[in-house]
Parts: C-alpha cells; sequence; structure tokens
C-alpha cells in the first residue's frame, strides 16, 4: 500500500551512471553522523577514482572537491526497514539524481542500489546539522555572558548577526535553484540542513522532496509523518504542497536562525496551531531580531500562499539587510 503518490518517481531505480561498486565505499560504522527510525548516516571514504566521472567534473568546478579521496557521507537502511521504507529511500535516491549539483545542496556522489543494502553516497558537511551547530554556540555565547573573560578557550565560537544573514542567503540560494527546477522539498528545517567545513549552510535531506510536473504546481500528499509545526496552513488543512509552502517553512527556519536553535510556538497547543494561524496570528518579533528581518519573516507567513514572495526575492532582500548591517 502506497502513502505517497508517485507519480514522478518510479518505484525501482535504474542502475546507471551514479551506481559504484560496493566494495570501493568505505563506511566508519563507529562514526555515526545521523540516526533516524529506518536508516543511519556514517562517516564514510570513497577513493575519488571511484566516484563517478559525472560527479568528480561538476563537485571539481564547485570545487568542494579538493583532494583525492575525501570523507563523504553515507546513508543506509537498517535491517529491521520494512519495504515501505525501502521503497520511500529508493525515491529519494531517484530524486537526488534528477536535482543535479548546486553548491547549495548536499550533493549526491554515488550509489549502490544493484544489490542491498542500499547505499546512498553524499557530500560530508563536517559541522553537522544546523540545529545543533546554532544550540552549541547559543550555550556557548551564554556561558560566555556570565564567565566574562573565563572559559573562551572553549571548542566552539560565537555565531554573529551577519553570520546569521550569511546562513539564510545561502538556504535562500539553495531553495531558489530546487524550486526553479521544480522540485518541493517538503521538510525544510534547521534539523535538515548541514553545515560544511566552511561553516556553509547545504540543504539535506531530501526524503520528502518532490518534483511538481508543470501541470498542476502542487503535491498532495497523503499524509504520514510530517513536520505540522514547520507546515504552511494549507499543508496543514489539505496536504497541499507547492513552493510557496516551502516559502511558508524557510520563515519558520529563519525564526530557528534568529533564535540560534528555539523551538517554534513553544506555548501554542498542538490543536490550536492551524486555527490561530488562520486567524491572523504569528510568533512575536524575538528578542535581537531586526525589524527587517521580522518583516521577512512575516512575509513568508502570509496566508495567502500567492502573496509569499519568491525565494529570489527572499535572498534578495537578506543580501539587502546584510548590507545595511555592515
Ligand atoms: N548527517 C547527516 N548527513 C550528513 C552529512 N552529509 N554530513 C555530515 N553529517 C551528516
Amino acid at each position: 500500500q502506497k502513502r505517497f503518490s508517485r507519480s514522478n518517481t518510479n518505484a525501482v531505480v535504474r542502475t546507471d551512471e551514479w551506481e559504484v561498486k560496493r566494495q570501493f565505499v568505505g563506511i566508519d560504522y563507529s562514526r555515526q553522523l545521523g540516526r533516524g527510525a529506518f536508516g543511519s548516516v556514517y562517516l564514510g571514504r570513497v577513493f575519488s577514482g571511484n566516484i563517478p566521472e559525472m560527479a568528480v567534473k561538476t563537485l571539481l568546478q564547485l570545487n568542494t572537491l579538493k583532494k583525492e579521496d575525501d570523507f563523504v557521507a553515507v546513508k543506509t537502511l537498517h535491517e529491521t526497514a520494512d519495504r515501505q521504507a525501502a521503497s520511500e529511500f529508493l525515491d529519494e535516491i531517484n530524486i537526488m539524481k534528477k536535482i543535479g549539483f548546486h553548491e547549495r545542496l548536499v550533493n549526491l556522489l554515488a550509489c549502490v542500489t544493484e544489490t542491498e543494502p542500499l547505499l546512498l553516497v553524499v557530500e560530508y558537511c563536517s559541522n553537522g546539522d544546523l540545529l545543533k551547530f546554532m544550540r552549541e554556540r547559543r550555550m556557548f555565547m551564554l556561558k560566555l555572558k556570565d564567565t566574562v573573560g573565563h572559559d573562551i578557550a572553549g571548542r566552539h565560537s560565537v555565531i554573529t548577526q551577519k553570520q546569521q544573514l550569511m546562513f539564510g542567503i545561502q538556504i535562500a540560494y539553495g531553495m531558489e535553484y530546487l524550486s526553479q527546477r521544480g522540485f518541493v522539498h517538503r521538510d525544510l528545517a534547521a534539523r535538515n540542513i548541514l553545515v560544511d567545513a566552511n561553516e556553509t549552510c547545504k540543504i539535506g535531506d531530501f526524503g520528502l522532496c518532490r518534483q511538481i510536473s508543470g501541470e498542476s504546481e502542487q503535491y498532495i500528499s497523503r499524509g504520514g509523518r510530517l513536520p505540522w509545526k514547520w507546515m504552511a496552513p494549507e499543508a496543514l488543512e489539505r496536504f497541499y504542497f507547492s513552493v510557496e509552502s516551502d516559502v511558508w517553512s524557510f520563515g519558520v527556519l529563519l525564526f530557528e536562525i534568529i533564535t540560534l536553535g528555539g523551538n517554534p510556538y513553544p506555548e501554542w497547543p498542538a490543536v490550536e496551531l492551524l486555527h490561530r494561524l488562520k486567524t491572523g496570528e504569528r510568533m512575536p518579533r524575538p528578542e535581537g531580531c531586526s525589524n527587517g528581518f521580522y518583516e521577512i519573516m512575516l512575509d513568508c507567513w502570509r496566508c495567502v500562499p500567492m502573496q509569499r514572495p519568491s525565494f529570489e526575492k527572499i535572498r534578495r532582500k537578506l543580501a539587502h539587510e546584510l548590507e545595511e548591517s555592515s
């Protein structure tokens, strides 16, 4: 039984130029990078001579693959994963093949799908996910306030307002690419953004990503496990997903960035969320958030999807804020 409509993906992955031999993918099972209900991500290595040629070429152009053999992240399914999970994992691999390269995405490098266990090999982002990245630094910054002058030798540095704006610009840039190519991400949130060695953001986790065809600009999901505090009203109410509902989620992501990993709607009961959003209630301006930044968040949270700004417009507005602040 299918949970999602699969009109744009094949249930079976065609093996192609992305396929590599399993013995060329080294996985360090002692270095787990992430863990979900049905799969985990581990640190790995693929000798770049064995990364499919088309991936190497583009990555060299993007300057993300600098050394001969580099670390990669390898996603696998747990042995306990059911057929449904395996089929969704294949969808994710298929979608990544279609998306193509962009410097602000966690790019596909290779895959193993001819035999089980299935492997998805993507770029490694050494600073982990954005949510953890920001929360660790928020803790450090709070401690710094209390102990003026002490404990500065800590592992973590601070996050400046400029860096917060840069994060927003980088993610908007990646979303601009995705949306222009007809993809809806559906799970845009700080936990799904990764931070690379240069402390810049890349969009990751395409598990819920779907391509919307030219005819309909919407993807109507059949429900399932969805991130409701990041969802637009039309997505909460009717499971309508579109570029515009991604823009709404981006607004919530801006809230996470400006609060360095705060929880959205901390005091709103789940059952009231939709009603309160529909009657125009929004999260108040967080402490330390400029009016300009808050206005961009509010624009993303307009009730009528068509009135929300495009990712290009958002990126320009954030860049303008950056100019103003420096
Ligand atoms: N956790 C999940 N995916 C990752 C990646 N590509 N790099 C680093 N940590 C991750």
